[in-house]
């Protein structure tokens, strides 16, 4: 499927002012970025937009003030990062669309950034309140977003200001949805999806979406649990939310009835405890027994995985395999994550925690497309529609 809005690039900027939403909503250290990936992940619309001498105005949302001024939730560390990665001065206004905000658009030279404070910080933000969405819009002529990671929100600075200016997609959100489509609509086949992570009910849009379209999912984490508890085997003291057993029993019905293998690990490694330092053992099988709890897959199912990753024709990886910051269950993870990486077909990670292990092994660089979202990948993967992109103008 084609992607149907308007993009930044067909766009006349030459000395317009341009309201830029991206999402910096990245991890900090005091006032350290410790994780620049999505302010990377933007460089390419902004440095379209500055090389087309258009007049920057970035905004964006971190963390979750709640419509209050947060000083340590401040974007000015996200500036210097910025500033640093593109060689140029980033111009930081004190408010979010407010009297600092107008001045220092109005002085803006073309090719010049200037960047808002945390969207946020204004109650209206969240509330979608179309009295923020016109103050954002009076900085500007047009306005772009960026903002892949947030699109899944239907707040002031992602849709409100959309209908109140021309609203183009930028490049980064372009190649996301994308990419990310192209895994349902047109997959080379086999399509093998990966899921890990804690919670069932988490991802049970994408289970029963890819029941119909995949030919595997390969399930690992602790998600793993509600599916074994469903199959009438003992979890130990494994993590299970209670509610999504009924999510797993009717996913394995689901799989039973069609096209779609349904795969669970066949060994696991267990801990007494979710620690670095716990006592460790392989159980080949998957009943846990009691006071032992499963912490990643097993090293057959890890190969068996990686198998089947590499002889697909379209990957898609969301959740880790296992506990994967603890040295000692990290192994299921970093095998998976190494065949996505290796893997010859087309592959796609999406989720915080995928790509954290990725960064941690140091293999984004061989993946097709790591996605900067998080709930907008899996909503997007579920086939809704996002706010974001639904409020930009058509092609
Ligand atoms: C994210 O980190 O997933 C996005 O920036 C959205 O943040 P939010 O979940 O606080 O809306």
């Amino acid at each position: 499927m084609a992607f149907d809005k308007a993009s930044v690039t067909g766009a006349d900027v030459d000395g317009k002012r341009v309201l830029v939403r991206v999402d910096f909503n990245v991890p900090l250290e005091g006032e350290r970025v410790t994780d620049d990936t999505r302010i990377r992940a933007a460089l390419p619309t902004i440095d379209f937009l500055t090389g087309a001498e258009a007049k920057v105005i970035l905004c964006s949302h971190l963390g979750r003030p709640k419509g209050q001024v947060v000083p340590e939730l401040s974007l000015a560390p996200a500036a210097k990062r910025l500033s640093e990665l593109t060689g140029k001065p980033v111009e930081m206004a004190a408010d979010v669309g407010g009297e600092d905000s107008q001045a220092k658009a109005e002085a803006l030279a073309p090719g010049g950034i200037l960047l808002l404070e945390n969207t946020r910080y204004e109650p209206g933000e969240t509330d979608n309140d179309p009295e923020l969405a016109a103050r954002l819009a009076s900085l500007a002529d047009l306005y772009v977003n960026d903002a892949f990671g947030a699109a899944h929100r239907a707040h002031a600075s992602t849709a409100g200001v959309a209908t109140d200016l021309p609203a183009y997609a930028g490049l980064l959100l372009e190649k996301e949805v994308e990419n990310l489509t192209s895994v349902a609509s047109d997959p080379k086949r086999p399509l093998v999806v990966v899921l890990g992570g804690a919670k069932v009910s988490d991802k049970v849009g994408v289970i029963d979406r890819f029941l119909e379209i995949a030919d595997q999912i390969l399930i690992g984490g602790a998600m793993c649990f509600p599916f074994y508890k469903a199959q009438g085997h003992s979890i130990g003291g494994s993590l299970c939310h209670d509610d999504d057993i009924p999510l797993a029993r009717e996913a394995l019905a689901k799989s039973a009835a069609g096209n779609c293998e349904l795969v669970l690990p066949t060994d696991l490694a267990l801990g007494r405890e979710f620690s670095a330092d716990t006592d460790t053992e392989m159980l080949d099988g998957v009943d846990v027994p009691d006071n032992w709890m499963g912490l990643d897959i097993g090293p057959k199912s890890a190969a068996d995985y990686a198998g089947r990753v590499a002889s697909a024709g379209t990957v898609l990886w969301n959740g880790p395999m296992g506990a994967f910051e603890l040295d000692p269950f990290a192994d299921g993870t970093r095998t998976v994550a190494e065949a996505v990486a290796a893997a010859p077909g087309f592959t796609v990670v999406g989720g915080g925690d995928s790509v954290a292990a990725l960064v941690k092994f140091g293999l984004t660089g061989d993946v097709d497309w790591v996605s900067t979202g998080g709930g907008a990948s899996l909503e997007l993967l579920e086939g809704k529609e996002l706010p974001g992109v639904a409020a930009l103008d058509d092609k």
